[in-house]
Order: structure tokens, then C-alpha cells, then sequence
């Protein structure tokens, strides 16, 4: 008895979209939309099939058809199943839509179904303010916008959700997002995609954080054997790119690029190199110092560089630990061997 009380509830629900499906249709502005009943095209036409919107009969088609003329160019009836096709969607086509079906010798079917129409997104743009962003420093904000109905907006950096945190913060409906203070993570490229159920834009912006040096670090070989070309390169998380002196052993060097490069190691190059990195625009600097010892002992460093290249073919059998324990540390620490013999002519930046 229940069940049957349950059964009765349930379709007297589906009934309430009757011959059309349950839900609502969308439809682009200039676009078409067709209304498609449930039923089978029948072994007798129907009798009559009726559709209507707002009070207005749009087409009764029995024997004949009679349509409304402002409906006349846009739409199309498929007789066999009482489908309605119509066409040049304007916004004033939104709203409810109801049909009237009657089959030969059959009881009248009737069903009802809404349509939204949208204006299709187009022109979606970030709007952000033209200030100089330094990290931990300003504030900023970006914003949304495009023409026709907006529905949704998603937001990405750099192709991943960018969520709430901290620093980000959305309005109501995501159109600005807020980013408070920027951070050296703010840096990179923001999309906005804008939705509806009929078309979807999106707007794509680069935010410039400038900040750091951060991770200022040399990258190179703490020892090296005497004779050998010692390539050390300076680098640094910075925006905008951070330029970079020199120093040794406490002195300035000529040297500002990012590479220190010395021609052959000597004892006279050994020592503490530090390479300051500085950023014209958050005017910050770091720096970091790399302790670059020759790896040989005494009796090592009188033998020729011939001797030491014919070493590293038998290692550590004939000569003594320390002499094997530097050309195996060198093997490692360098993933290019460089040339025993002399090499290229000196590049200018070097020391000798
Ligand atoms: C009425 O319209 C339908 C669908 O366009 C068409 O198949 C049918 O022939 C028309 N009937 C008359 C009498 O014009
Ligand atoms: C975004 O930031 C600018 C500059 O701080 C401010 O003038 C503007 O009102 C902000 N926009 C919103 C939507 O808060
Ligand atoms: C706001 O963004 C979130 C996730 O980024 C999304 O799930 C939600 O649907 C959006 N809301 C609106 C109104 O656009
Ligand atoms: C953002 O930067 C990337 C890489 O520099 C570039 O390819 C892209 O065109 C830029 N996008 C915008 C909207 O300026
Ligand atoms: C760099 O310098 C700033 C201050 O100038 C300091 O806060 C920071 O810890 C330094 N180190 C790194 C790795 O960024
Ligand atoms: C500095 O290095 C750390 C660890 O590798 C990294 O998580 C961080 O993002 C780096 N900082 C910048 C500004 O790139
Ligand atoms: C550093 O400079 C001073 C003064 O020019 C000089 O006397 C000293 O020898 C230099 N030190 C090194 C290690 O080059
Ligand atoms: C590096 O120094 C040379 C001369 O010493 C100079 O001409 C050049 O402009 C400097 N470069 C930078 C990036 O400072
Ligand atoms: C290099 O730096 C270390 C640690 O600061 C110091 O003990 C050493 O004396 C320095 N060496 C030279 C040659 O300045």
C-alpha cells in the first residue's frame, strides 16, 4: 500500500514535464534550440500537435497549420514527433514552453519545459592596476570582465586552480581576486575563464612580482686539482634577472656576469669567492661564498700535467692515497671533464 502510494507520488512528479524531458534547455543568442517530445513517431499521424509560450500559440497543426505570424521564419515542426526547432534566439525567448499532443484515438499528452537564453561570452579581459609590484611590499588586484550573460568565472596561474590562501582572497561571484601582499609565488600568468551553458571565454594576464635575489648559490667544485679550468656560475631566484659582482678573497674582481671562470686553478686562485647578487628594482642584495681549495697535496702539485692525466688511468695503484683520493673527487664533482692539456685560448672574464 505504501509502495503504491510511493509509485503514485513518483510519477505524478514525472508528470510534471509530462512528453518533453525533465530539466531546461539553454540556447546561444543567434542560435537554435529544438524541443524534443518522448514520443515514437506514431503508425497514424497525430490528430494535432500545438505548442505555446507566454499565452502565444506559436503553431497548431491539424489538418492544417496555423502559426503565429513573429514565430513564422523560426521555426520548424516535426510532425512524425511533435519536435519543435526554433531559430535566431533572442534573451525574450527565455521562459516556459508547453506542448499539446494528441494522437489518434488516444488521450490528449501534454509536457512542459523551460528555456534560458544566454548572450554568448565574448571579450573576457583582466583588468589589473599598473603599479610596480615588489614582493611582500604591495598590494594588488585583478578583475574579470566580458560582455553577454556571465554564469561562472575560474581562475588559474600558471594552468593550476589558484585557490584562497592567505595572501589570495576572491569576491563575491570571483570577478577580482586579491592578492595581499604579492609574493614571489604571485609571479606568473593568470586565466580567467568566463562561463555559460552556451559558450565560454577567456582572458589571460602576467603578473610581475619583482623580488628577490632569493637562493643566491654558486654552483662549482669546492676543489679542484692545480692546472684545471674552474668554471663557477652564480645564480639567484630574482625578477627582474639579478646582476652580479664578484669578489675574492675580500677584493672586487672586474668580473659582473654570472659566470666566474678560471683558466687554471692556482694557488694563487685559491680562496673565498663571493658572488653578490643585486636587484635594481627591489634594490635588495644577497650574496653567498664558495671556498675553493686545490685538492692536491704538495707531491701532487710538482708533478706535471702530463703525469697527472696518465693517473687517472691507474688510480690509486701506484701513488699515494691523497693523490688518488683527488683525481677520484675531481672525476665526481665535475660532469664534464675538463681538458688535462691546455685548453682554449682564455676567456675574458678569468683569472689566472
Ligand atoms: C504543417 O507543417 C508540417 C511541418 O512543417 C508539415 O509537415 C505539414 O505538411 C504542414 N501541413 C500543411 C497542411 O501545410
Ligand atoms: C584594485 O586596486 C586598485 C589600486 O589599489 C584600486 O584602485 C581598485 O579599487 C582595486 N579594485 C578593486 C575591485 O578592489
Ligand atoms: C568561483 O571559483 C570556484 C573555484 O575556483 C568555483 O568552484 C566556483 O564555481 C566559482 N563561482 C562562480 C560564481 O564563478
Ligand atoms: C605572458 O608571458 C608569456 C611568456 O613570457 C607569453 O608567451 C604570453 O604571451 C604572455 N601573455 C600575456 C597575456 O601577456
Ligand atoms: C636575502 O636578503 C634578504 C634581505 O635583504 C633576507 O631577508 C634573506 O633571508 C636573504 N637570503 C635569501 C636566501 O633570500
Ligand atoms: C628558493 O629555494 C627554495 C628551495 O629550493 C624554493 O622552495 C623557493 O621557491 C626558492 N625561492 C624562489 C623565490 O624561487
Ligand atoms: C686585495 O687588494 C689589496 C689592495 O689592492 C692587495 O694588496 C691584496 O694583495 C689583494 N688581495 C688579493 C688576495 O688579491
Ligand atoms: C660589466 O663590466 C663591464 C666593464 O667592466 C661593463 O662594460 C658592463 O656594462 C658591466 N655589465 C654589467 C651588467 O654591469
Ligand atoms: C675564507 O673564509 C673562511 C671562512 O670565513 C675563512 O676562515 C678563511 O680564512 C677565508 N680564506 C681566505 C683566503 O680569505
Amino acid at each position: 500500500m505504501l509502495l503504491l502510494a510511493f509509485l503514485l507520488a513518483l510519477s505524478g512528479l514525472c508528470r510534471g514535464e509530462g512528453i518533453l524531458p525533465a530539466g531546461h534547455l539553454s540556447g546561444g543568442v543567434g542560435g537554435k534550440v529544438t524541443f524534443r517530445t518522448s514520443l515514437s513517431p506514431p503508425q497514424k499521424p497525430f490528430l494535432t500537435v500545438s505548442w505555446s509560450f507566454k499565452g502565444i500559440k506559436i503553431i497548431t497543426s491539424t489538418s492544417t497549420n496555423v502559426t503565429a505570424p513573429e514565430y513564422a521564419r523560426r521555426i520548424s515542426l516535426d510532425r512524425s514527433t511533435g519536435a519543435l526547432e526554433l531559430r535566431s534566439l533572442v534573451p525574450d525567448d527565455s521562459g516556459e514552453y508547453s506542448v499539446t499532443i494528441t494522437p489518434d484515438g488516444e488521450q490528449q499528452n501534454e509536457g512542459r519545459i523551460t528555456l534560458t537564453v544566454y548572450e554568448l561570452v565574448t571579450k573576457a579581459v583582466i583588468h589589473s592596476p599598473t603599479l610596480v609590484l615588489i614582493e611582500d611590499q604591495t598590494f594588488t588586484n585583478m578583475s574579470c570582465e566580458a560582455s553577454g550573460s556571465i554564469d561562472t568565472r575560474v581562475w588559474t596561474k600558471d594552468d593550476r586552480p589558484l585557490r584562497a590562501d592567505g595572501r589570495v582572497s576572491f569576491s563575491i561571484n570571483n570577478k577580482t581576486v586579491y592578492i595581499q601582499p604579492v609574493h614571489s609565488s604571485s609571479h606568473g600568468n593568470y586565466k580567467c575563464q568566463i562561463n555559460n551553458p552556451v559558450s565560454s571565454a577567456t582572458a589571460a594576464y602576467n603578473l610581475t612580482v619583482n623580488y628577490g635575489p632569493h637562493n643566491v648559490s654558486i654552483i662549482g667544485p669546492s676543489s679542484a686539482a692545480p692546472g684545471q679550468r674552474v668554471d663557477l656560475r652564480c645564480t639567484a631566484d630574482s625578477i627582474p634577472p639579478a646582476l652580479f659582482t664578484w669578489t675574492f678573497n675580500g677584493n672586487v674582481t672586474l668580473v659582473n656576469s654570472t659566470e666566474y671562470v678560471i683558466e687554471r686553478l692556482s694557488l694563487d686562485s685559491t680562496g673565498n669567492y663571493t658572488c653578490s647578487a643585486f636587484n635594481p628594482v627591489t634594490m635588495w642584495k644577497n650574496s653567498t661564498v664558495l671556498s675553493l681549495r686545490a685538492c692536491c697535496s704538495a707531491p701532487c702539485w710538482s708533478l706535471p700535467l702530463v703525469l697527472l692525466g696518465a693517473l687517472t688511468l691507474r688510480l690509486g695503484h701506484f701513488f699515494t692515497s691523497e693523490v688518488s683520493f683527488c683525481l677520484s673527487y675531481y672525476a665526481g664533482a665535475s660532469p664534464h671533464r675538463a681538458p688535462l692539456t691546455p685548453g682554449p685560448p682564455p676567456k675574458a672574464p678569468s683569472v689566472q
